[in-house]
C-alpha cells in the first residue's frame, strides 16, 4: 500500500494547539498509516519561499511551505477568505472578488502542485482538503501526475444561485473534475453540487454517484466528518477532576453554565447568539444571577477586515450585556479570546448544562459533536444546535433552532436550562450512538475506500485539459 498524502492549507501541529475542525479531524484520523501531510507552514516571508521543510513525527511526515506576503494576501486573505469563504457560507454581500486574487490563488496552487509533484511516489494516494486547494488536482494533472486524487470540502457547497455569483464559478467547478472522488459533508451539499453540474454545466448524473460534465467525469458523495467519541468521553471524564475544571466549577456556586466555543468568525452566529442571551435575561429575570454564559472565541483570520469588525462588535455587545445585567459580584457573560488544550475544553463541556452551537451556516461543526461526547451519561447537558450546521442532519435529537431567530434561540436555552433529567438522558443516548456509529475513523475509511474503488483512470493526466487562466 502506498502512502497517504494529505494536502491542506493548514497543517495541524498538535491537538493541544488547535487550528479548527479540519486539523482536529485529520490529526485524529491520521494516527494509523504511513502518511505525509503537505501544506502551508503558517509562516509569511518577505522573500520568495525557501525549500519545502520536512518534519518527521513517527509515521507522519509534515512537508511545509512558507508563503510570500503577496501570495498570502491574494491567495489566503483574498480569494480563499474574502471570496470563497463568504460565498460558500451564503454571505454574498460580504464577498469581494478581484481578478488579481483569483490569479494569485491559481498561481499558489500551481506552486504547491509543483512542490508536491516532485516528492510524490507512484503508489501514493493524494487526498486534498478544503476550499483553499480546489484547483490543486488540476494543477497536478497538468504536471502529468496520474496518482489517485481525492478531494474533500469541509465547508458547505452553496446552491447554484449562490455559487454563480462567483464570476469564475465554472473554472472552479471544472477543476473539481480533475479528481477521482469529490466528497462533501452532507447530502445537501452533494445535492447542490449535482444541481450545479446539471443546471449550469449541462452535465448529467450517472450511476453510483458519478457526475459527467466538461468532457470527463468525477465521483461525488457525502461523508459527514466525525470525532472519536470514546477518546473525547475519556478525556472529558479525566479533565473533570483537573484543577482547571475544578476552578471553573468553584466559580459557579449555584449557577448553571452555558457554553459556546468557536473560532471568532461571522459564520458562527455570535452576534445573534448574544442577542438571544440578552433577550433571555430581559424576559427571564430569574436567570440573571442563576446562569453564566462562557464564550470561548479564539481569534481567527485577524487580517481580514470583516473579522476585525466582528471582534469590535462582540466586545461592545458583551460589555453592554454585562453592564445591564451584571452585579458587583456576578457577570452573566464571561468572554475569553484564547485557545485551550482540547482536554481542557472537553472538561469545560462536561461542566456545562447547555451548549449554544448556533452558526448561521457551517459545513459540519465539530464542537457540537465534541460537546455531546463529553457529557456525563448520567447527567448530560443539552445541545442547542443551528439547523444550518451540517451536524444538525445527524444530531436531530438536539434542540434545533433557526440561528436567525433570536426569540427562538432564547426559548430553546430556557427549555434546555429547565429540562428534566429523564429528557436529557433520552436525548443524549441517540446522539451519542450516532457519533459512535460514524466516527472520524469511519469517515476516513469510507472516503478512502470509495476513492480506491473509483479506480485510477489510466493516463488520466493526458485527458485533462487546462482551463483558461487569468494573466
Ligand atoms: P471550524 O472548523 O470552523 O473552526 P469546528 O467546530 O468544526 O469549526 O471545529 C473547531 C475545532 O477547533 C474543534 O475541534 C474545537 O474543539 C477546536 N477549538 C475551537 N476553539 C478552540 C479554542 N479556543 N481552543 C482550542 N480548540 C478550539
Ligand atoms: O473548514 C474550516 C476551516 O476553514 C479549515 O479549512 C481551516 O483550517 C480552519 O477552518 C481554520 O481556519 P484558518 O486555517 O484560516 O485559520
Amino acid at each position: 500500500m502506498g502512502r497517504l498524502v494529505i494536502v491542506s492549507n493548514r497543517v495541524g501541529s498538535s491537538l493541544s494547539a488547535n487550528d479548527g475542525g479540519l486539523a482536529t479531524a485529520l490529526l485524529t484520523a491520521l494516527e494509523r498509516r504511513e502518511s505525509v501531510w503537505f501544506g502551508w507552514s503558517g509562516e509569511i516571508v518577505d522573500e520568495p519561499p525557501g525549500p519545502t521543510r520536512i518534519r518527521r513525527d513517527g509515521n507522519l511526515t509534515r512537508m511545509l511551505v512558507d508563503l510570500e506576503r503577496s501570495d498570502y494576501d491574494g491567495y489566503y486573505l483574498g480569494f480563499a477568505n474574502r471570496t470563497l469563504w463568504p460565498i460558500f457560507h451564503y454571505r454574498v454581500n460580504l464577498a469581494e472578488y478581484g481578478r488579481e486574487h483569483w490569479a494569485t490563488y491559481q498561481r499558489v496552487n500551481e506552486m504547491f502542485a509543483e512542490r508536491l509533484a516532485s516528492v510524490l511516489k507512484p503508489d501514493d494516494v493524494v487526498w486534498v482538503h478544503d476550499y483553499h486547494m480546489i484547483p490543486l488536482g488540476a494543477a497536478l494533472r497538468r504536471l502529468g501526475v496520474d496518482n489517485l486524487l481525492g478531494f474533500f470540502l469541509h465547508i458547505p457547497f452553496p446552491a447554484p444561485e449562490v455559487l454563480t455569483t462567483l464570476p469564475v464559478h465554472e473554472a472552479l467547478v471544472r477543476s473539481l473534475f480533475a479528481y477521482e472522488l469529490v466528497g462533501f459533508q452532507t447530502g445537501k451539499d452533494l445535492q447542490a453540487f449535482q444541481d450545479y453540474v446539471q443546471r449550469e454545466a449541462g452535465g448529467r448524473a450517472g450511476d453510483d454517484g458519478t457526475m459527467n460534465a466538461f468532457g470527463t467525469s468525477v465521483r461525488a458523495g457525502s461523508y459527514p466528518i466525525g470525532i472519536d467519541p470514546a477518546v473525547v468521553a475519556a478525556h472529558a471524564a479525566r479533565a473533570a477532576s483537573t484543577r482547571q475544571a475544578a476552578r471553573l466549577r468553584d466559580s459557579l456556586p449555584g449557577r448553571r453554565l452555558i457554553i459556546g466555543v468557536d473560532r471568532l468568525d461571522y459564520t458562527k452566529g455570535l452576534v445573534h447568539r448574544f442577542a438571544a442571551l440578552e433577550r433571555l435575561l430581559e424576559t427571564h429575570p430569574q436567570y440573571r444571577r442563576a446562569i453564566v454564559a462562557l464564550q470561548i472565541a479564539s481569534p481567527s483570520r485577524e487580517d481580514v477586515p470583516e473579522y476585525q469588525q466582528l471582534r469590535a462588535e462582540l466586545d461592545a455587545r458583551i460589555g453592554r450585556i454585562n453592564g445591564r445585567f451584571g452585579d458587583p459580584d456576578h457577570l452573566p457573560v464571561r468572554y475569553v479570546n484564547r485557545r485551550f488544550r482540547q482536554e481542557t475544553l472537553f472538561g469545560f463541556y462536561r461542566a456545562s448544562r447547555v451548549a449554544m452551537v448556533t452558526p448561521l451556516r457551517d459545513g459540519m461543526n465539530l464542537v457540537a459533536k465534541e460537546f455531546v461526547a463529553a457529557q456525563d451519561p448520567e447527567d448530560p447537558g443539552v445541545l442547542v444546535l443551528s439547523r444550518f450546521a451540517g451536524a444538525a442532519r445527524e444530531l436531530n435529537d438536539a434542540l434545533i433552532v433557526n440561528p436567525f431567530d433570536v426569540d427562538e434561540i432564547a426559548e430553546a436555552v430556557d427549555r434546555a436550562l429547565d429540562m428534566p433529567i429523564e429528557e436529557r438522558r433520552a436525548r443524549y443516548a441517540p446522539l451519542m450512538s450516532r457519533l459512535e456509529q460514524y466516527d472520524v475513523h469511519a469517515w476516513r475509511e469510507d472516503f478512502l475506500n470509495a476513492l480506491q474503488r473509483s479506480g485510477r483512470a489510466p493516463r488520466r493526466a493526458l485527458r485533462w485539459e487546462p482551463y483558461e487562466r487569468v494573466a
